[in-house]
């Protein structure tokens, strides 16, 4: 097994390791290790079904189950812990999956639950011809470029995290019914469960508020962390090859996709590991 850094703030490439064979203890320590590590992983050319895709994600702790929303009905199948991120419509004009098409703004997956999920993993299986990209960036150097002023206010605050189904565009508190969409209050900066390190855990995507600050001040600094969160240096662009497993971890990073053309078919097949409360 070879581990080979593919951009210097975060994310390797695991080499070496097929993942429709057992994976024996001494490498999956490594792997364990290197995820840890890096933040991101990434297995190209992996030719995974669904019993080889669970077995590579028990490698990285409980694989957790689906939860239908309420009153809504984002598509798929919600009878297996497996979600299809797609754009691909059924026969029966219903989506075959979640997400939809084109750019998704960055986020953290489950921010809004009380025990945010540790990872992610999504497998691909249809690639359209250009775009799609899924970006990844670094939050514990996040934390690190936060102006000393700004993070010393910020210490011990919480963050409203809400998930409103939207993709690109920020939620206005104003209108949103609270009793509709799921929502936690979360800290602002975390400590990493695995690592111990602190990492910045807010998401242009989710954030709504800064807990008890008035609206303008809230929306200075967060209009301030969301550059500091999504600038170039600290993200790793992943340009997707088909069979591609890639696993992220969503405590100490958030993620975006990039546009892809509405006439192209995009089908990746996800799986998220159980996580737990955040600290500060
Ligand atoms: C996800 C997600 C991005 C992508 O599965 O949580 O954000 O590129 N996916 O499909
Ligand atoms: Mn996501």
């Amino acid at each position: 097994m070879e581990i080979v850094k593919v951009h210097p703030a975060l994310g390797a490439e695991i080499r070496g390791v097929d993942l429709t064979r057992p994976v024996d203890e001494a490498t999956q320590k490594a792997i364990s290790k290197a995820f840890d590590d890096n933040i991101v992983l990434v297995f190209r050319s992996q030719n995974l079904d669904e019993k080889t895709q669970l077995a590579a994600a028990r490698m990285f702790g409980e694989v957790a189950v689906r939860v239908r929303p309420a009153g809504r009905d984002p598509g798929g199948d919600y009878d297996t812990p497996f979600m299809m991120v797609t754009n691909i419509i059924r026969p029966d004009g219903k989506p075959l999956g979640s997400f939809g098409d084109g750019e998704m703004w960055f986020h953290h997956d489950t921010s809004y639950y009380p025990e945010p999920h540790r990872a992610t993993l999504l497998y691909s299986m249809k690639l359209p011809t250009w775009g799609g990209n899924t970006c990844f960036s670094n939050m514990y150097m996040a934390y690190d470029n936060i102006p000393r002023k700004l993070r010393d206010r910020l210490e011990g605050q919480k963050v409203l995290q809400i998930h409103d189904y939207l993709r690109r565009e920020r939620l206005d508190l104003g209108k949103v019914d609270m009793t509709k969409v799921r929502h936690q209050e979360q800290p602002v900066f975390i400590t990493h469960p695995r690592t111990g390190k602190k990492a910045l855990y807010i998401s242009r995507l989710m954030s709504a508020r800064i807990v008890g600050w008035s609206k303008e001040e809230s929306e200075d600094a967060l209009a301030q962390l969301f550059d500091i969160s999504e600038d170039p240096s600290i993200v790793y662009e992943h340009e997707w090859g088909l069979g591609d497993l890639v696993i992220w971890d969503n405590w100490c990073s958030i993620h975006a996709r990039k546009d892809f053309p509405r006439d192209q078919e995009r089908l990746m097949r996800r799986l998220t590991i159980v996580g737990q409360a955040m600290s500060f």
